[in-house]
């Protein structure tokens, strides 16, 4: 601390306001007038902070400018968006989400870490922890899904994952819990749009995981872009100051989204960017992304009295202690300078793999089409998405590039059967009009024992500002598909996609469906292991899957409706038009073995706080293949001071089970997990009976039910 107390003392305002500046870099920033200001800007120490670069040369060329050139030497913090791998790329978070496996997802954050700090990276913007119930949101496929206890898990283990157990390490990144928060709940779920959200219910559904990354040790916070209840979140003291550090006691970096200061403006909440700034900065918002309004309105904030200098070097503070705490300015080139180690290669492509085919989720498979026979002898593979190897790497591709052998649909299938005669075309575009390849590729088809369809999306129709109203397959996919299916062959579906795409009639007319997501560089390989049977498919759905875009937002764990849904009664909570259950519920997947649940007991089935409930139940394969069998545990509280959701997640098992095999699944489920936000937002426990519900998807009707009694 003593280092950066004497830095204080020494700087000058510029200097200070400089290390609350974050630049975007080379990388993005093209242009040798812009290169020459952003070299001139680390000189003089008007520019702290980077981000979008990567490379051990290029990040250590900007590092000794800073470190060498300017007059305090103070090192850069360089931060890149490193969200589902850097190099190696995995699955897309979403698709991650599907696997419900924390030391997994810790895995793929690790190797990112790694991989990204060898490029001289130190700081990630992820996990992003934001959950996401409106598909109509283009980032929900950068989400943990809709679930807040999944993302609770999901934001320990990325934190962990990123961050390892010495941010100092050189293979260790800063992670920046993001975007706090409901940026989810955007209004109809529009980008940049606002969330209109009960203060109940940003305690109990969006906060939490940024609670619990701040638990896990996370070094930085971003705001989102939006604003929340007319509070825009740059600007939000209350949930910045009064709750995230003051109740959470999160004491790192708040780092703004890319030109959010300045977009205070546009919220109507700052006249100029002298006031944009004051509100940021006294909001706790440490680091300015892009917007220059720091650099341009703080010194004309302090003339105003609108900051004072003592909140200016609070936050000069935490930046100078989180450069330290990643051991900068002990040594700024240690990241860059470990080489990368050609033997891990295999090893990464193995975990990329592994977590691509596990995030596969097997919608439907009716007849048992799938697996496809190991003796096939011709298949015809169709569709766009089958041959698309830029669209497989999904929204945030960090340093990962299709020509990195990334594997597609076609190519898999070609590696698994090479005995198979596999005809491909694409038949029409992702999203184009053109419908003129359809005939060729419906002839395509003629002696084709079955089909593998790849439809759905391109990587760029989800993410940041891929906002969609209709969710269904674009272009003239649909008229392929019904051309194909109208053959009356085996047909197999595969869904790429950044999110759940409504499709009733296909999920009514093929034999099998299959969300493939964007599955990273393994995705071909991955997905041939699940058609073929060498991989019993284990993915879970992470949100609940529509049959209408008019049923968002959809979600499992709703309140109770004063008029619950009952078929057929018109005064019941639905539609004229449709039932308000959705196509597959939160949880589903199939397998190619079949599980049966039984025997859920509860012990004690009385108890007080401080207990710990043993939840069993008995796991069976009834089939004859070998799987992965997977139990959800879900509480409800039927009775208590607010209403209460129809059921909470609150843990997930999976057992690997030998055909045949049975075998008891315990949880030990803490009291303290029966507790909720009551009205007045303190979280309480209240006494009375709870039901502990367990399945292998929230489909009520798999439920087993069991009680416990809480003693007041
Ligand atoms: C804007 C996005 O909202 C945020 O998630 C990302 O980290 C920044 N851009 C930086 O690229």
């Amino acid at each position: 601390m003593r280092r950066i107390d004497a830095l204080l003392q020494k700087m000058t305002l510029e200097e200070k306001i400089g290390q609350l500046n974050m630049v975007a870099a080379s990388r993005v920033v093209t242009g040798p007038g812009e290169l020459r200001d952003m070299q001139e800007g680390i000189r003089t120490g008007r520019i702290g902070n980077l981000l979008n670069l990567w490379g051990a040369a290029e990040t250590r060329a900007v590092q000794r400018l800073a470190v060498e050139e300017s007059r305090l030497g103070i090192p850069l913090l360089v931060g890149l968006d490193v969200i589902h791998g850097h190099h190696t790329i995995f699955p897309v978070s979403l698709a991650e989400a599907c696997l419900f496996d924390p030391d997994l997802w810790e895995k793929t954050a690790r190797v990112a870490a790694e991989e990204a700090a060898e490029d001289g990276v130190a700081l990630t913007f992820a996990p992003m922890l934001d959950v996401a119930r409106d598909p109509r949101w283009g980032r929900i496929i950068e989400s943990p899904g809709e679930d807040t206890w999944i993302a609770c898990q999901m934001a320990a283990a990325k934190t962990l994952g990123f961050q390892g157990t010495d941010l100092s390490a050189p293979d260790s990144l800063a992670a920046t819990a993001k975007h706090l928060c409901a940026y989810g709940a955007v209004t109809a779920g529009r980008e940049y749009a606002s969330a209109e959200v009960s203060e109940r219910t940003l305690h109990e559904i969006y906060l939490p995981p940024f609670a619990a990354a701040v638990a896990a040790g996370t070094a930085a916070v971003m705001p989102a872009f939006i604003n929340v209840a007319g509070a825009p979140m740059t600007a939000n003291s209350k949930l910045l100051q009064g709750w995230l550090r003051g109740i959470v006691g999160f004491e790192g970096v708040l780092i703004s989204d890319y030109n959010a200061v300045a977009e205070l403006l546009n919220h109507g909440v700052a006249a100029d960017l002298v006031e944009a700034a004051a509100l940021a900065l006294n909001a706790g918002v440490d680091l300015d992304m892009t917007s220059g309004a720091y650099l341009q309105g703080l010194p004309e904030a302090l003339n105003r009295g609108l900051v004072t200098m003592a909140t200016v070097d609070a936050s000069v503070r935490r930046v100078l202690e989180l450069k330290e705490r990643l051991g900068l300015f002990d040594d700024p080139y240690r990241r860059g300078s470990v080489l990368p180690e050609p033997r891990r290669a295999e090893e990464r492509r193995a975990l990329a793999r592994d977590a691509a085919r596990r995030a596969i989720v097997l919608l439907s498979n009716r007849m048992g089409v799938l697996p496809l026979s190991p003796k096939i002898a011709r298949i015809a593979v169709i569709g766009p998405l089958a041959e698309a190897p830029g669209e497989m790497l999904g929204s945030w591709a960090s340093a990962g590039k299709p020509e990195d052998a990334v594997s597609t649909i076609l190519e898999g299938l070609k590696a698994a059967l090479p005995h198979c005669q596999i005809d491909h075309a694409a038949g029409v575009d992702i999203a184009g009009a053109n419908a003129d390849g359809i005939s060729a590729a419906v002839g395509l088809c003629g002696s084709a024992e079955a089909i593998v369809l790849c439809l759905g999306e391109s990587g760029a129709m989800s993410g940041e500002a891929a906002s969609r109203v209709d969710i269904g397959l674009p272009g003239r996919q649909r008229a392929l598909a019904e051309a194909i299916l109208d053959l009356g062959k085996p047909v197999v579906v595969t869904l790429s996609s950044g999110r759940p795409l409504t499709a009733p009639w296909l999920f009514e007319r093929a034999d099998a469906v299959l969300a493939t997501w964007f599955l990273g560089q393994e995705a071909g390989h991955a997905v041939a292991e699940v058609l073929t049977g060498t991989f019993n498919p284990t993915g879970r759905l992470p949100l609940t899957w529509p049959r209408d875009v008019g049923q968002v937002p959809i979600f499992y764990n709703e309140l109770p409706a004063g008029r619950p849904y009952a078929p057929g009664v018109h005064y019941s909570s639905t539609y004229l038009d449709l039932p308000p259950t959705p196509q597959f519920p939160f949880g589903h997947g199939l397998s190619y073995s079949r599980f049966a649940l039984s025997d859920l007991r509860c012990e004690p089935t009385r108890v007080k706080a401080g207990d710990m409930v043993k939840v069993t139940v008995a796991a069976h394969n009834e089939s004859e293949v070998d799987g992965e069998a997977t139990a959800f545990l879900f509480v409800r509280d039927p009775v208590a001071s607010v209403a209460r959701p129809l059921l909470e997640l609150k843990g997930v098992r999976k057992t690997v089970l030998k055909a045949g095999e049975r075998r008891t699944v315990t949880w030990r489920l803490p009291v303290e997990d029966l507790a909720f936000v009551a009205a007045s937002l303190d979280r309480v426990l209240e006494p009375g009976r709870f039901e502990i519900h367990v399945g292998q998807s929230a489909d009520g009707a798999g439920l087993l039910s069991a009680a416990v009694e809480l003693e007041s």
